[in-house]
């Protein structure tokens, strides 16, 4: 909550017997105002990555948007999860924050360590790039959001795409997709967001697999996890995150490819090095080859000439 509304809530209560009306009005907007701010502030210790709770050193610390939506007039906060940082800074199209308002309206959120920016009414000014810089004494890491206005939706809108994950037998996996599917406008209208493997492009239940499904804004943005916890080699393959939205018909495919490490795999270009260097060595060998052939015939030449000329000194001596 910024301090203006702080003041607002504190003017309201004041002169709450007189102004009913205003305070009930207020009030509403205090508390729905507190709820946002609390969710924002959570938003960052939920669901971190497994490695990330017993390490120290700067990193992020959940899967991280690069596009986000956001409704005019409306509440929008965009974030930047991390640890190990001595300062985070925001930049929106690579200007510093604290933003003017023709810039920006966004604030930093110091109850979440600054790694949140949030307006409480987005702007249309509000549009644009942003982005995190998070310092430790030696090293920065850097996260760009694009934020985009949308008012009226069709269909979902991916703010996340999972992954594609190269892991071995035993260990863990998990992964993250994220759409933005706004307002619901029918009230028997939800949204679906469920994960499948892919089998022949059919898509079946994630065995051994826990999927948490997670809604950020009130709802306007759903995201899931699917975890495997256990990796088997019957879970290598494609994977898909569908989301439907209440809204819309069309449903939003996001698919994402889980692979083993290959202790022998090579690449393409890994390849073709290894064939020119077959190919150079081969040369190599043949010009030896050829070498040592030439050498042995004009030695056994030479070899001949000398013992002829041998026998002929000798033939001269003897005679
Ligand atoms: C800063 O972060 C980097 C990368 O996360 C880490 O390797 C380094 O040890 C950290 N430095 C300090 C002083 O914590
Ligand atoms: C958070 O932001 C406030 C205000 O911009 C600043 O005073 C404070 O140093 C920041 N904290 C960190 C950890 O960057
Ligand atoms: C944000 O950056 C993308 C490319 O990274 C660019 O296409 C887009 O126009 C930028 N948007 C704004 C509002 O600057
Ligand atoms: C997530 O949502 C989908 C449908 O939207 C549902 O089928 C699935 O059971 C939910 N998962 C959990 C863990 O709630
Ligand atoms: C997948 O799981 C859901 C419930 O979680 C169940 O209703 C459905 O029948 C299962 N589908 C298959 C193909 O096993
Ligand atoms: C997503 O896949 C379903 C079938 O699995 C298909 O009906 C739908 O058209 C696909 N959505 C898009 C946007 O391609």
């Amino acid at each position: 909550m910024s301090s203006s509304e702080r003041n607002r809530c504190a003017t309201c209560s004041r002169s709450a017997p007189i102004l009913s009306a205003c305070w009930l009005l207020l009030l509403t907007m205090c508390v729905s105002s507190v709820a946002l701010s609390v969710s924002a502030e959570n938003h960052c210790s939920e669901y971190r990555y497994e490695h990330s709770l017993n390490t120290h050193h700067l990193q992020f610390t959940k899967e991280i948007p690069d596009r986000e939506y956001g409704v005019l007039r409306q509440f929008k906060s965009l974030h930047c999860c991390g640890k190990g940082y001595r300062s985070i800074e925001w930049f929106k199209n690579n200007k510093p924050h604290p933003w003017s308002k023709d810039v920006s309206s966004f604030i930093v959120y110091p109850e979440a360590a600054n790694q949140t920016i949030y307006s409480p009414r987005l702007e249309e000014n509000d549009i644009g790039n942003y982005s995190c810089i998070l310092r430790n004494e030696t090293h920065a890491i850097k996260h760009e959001i694009e934020l985009r206005l949308q008012d009226k939706l069709d269909n979902p809108m991916p703010t996340f795409r999972p992954k594609d994950l190269v892991v071995s037998v035993g260990e863990s996996a998990r992964f993250y997709c994220e759409a933005f599917v706004g307002n619901l406008y029918l009230p028997d209208a939800t949204n679906e967001i469920v994960w499948n493997q892919m089998f022949d492009d059919h898509p079946h239940n994630v065995s051994d697999s826990m999927q948490v499904n997670v809604t950020r804004e009130e709802g306007q943005i759903i995201g899931s996890y699917l975890s495997i916890p256990n990796i088997q080699t019957h879970h290598y393959g494609r994977y898909r995150c569908q989301i439907v939205s209440g809204n819309s018909a069309q449903k939003l495919n996001l698919s994402v490819l889980l692979s083993p490490v290959e202790v022998t795999a090579i690449t393409d270009s890994q390849l073709s090095v290894l064939v020119y260097a077959m190919v150079i060595l081969l040369l190599l060998v043949l010009l030896i080859l050829i070498f040592w052939t030439v050498q042995q015939r004009t030695n056994s030449k030479k070899d001949n000439r000398c013992s002829a000329q041998f026998i002929a000194s000798n033939e001269h001596e003897n005679v």
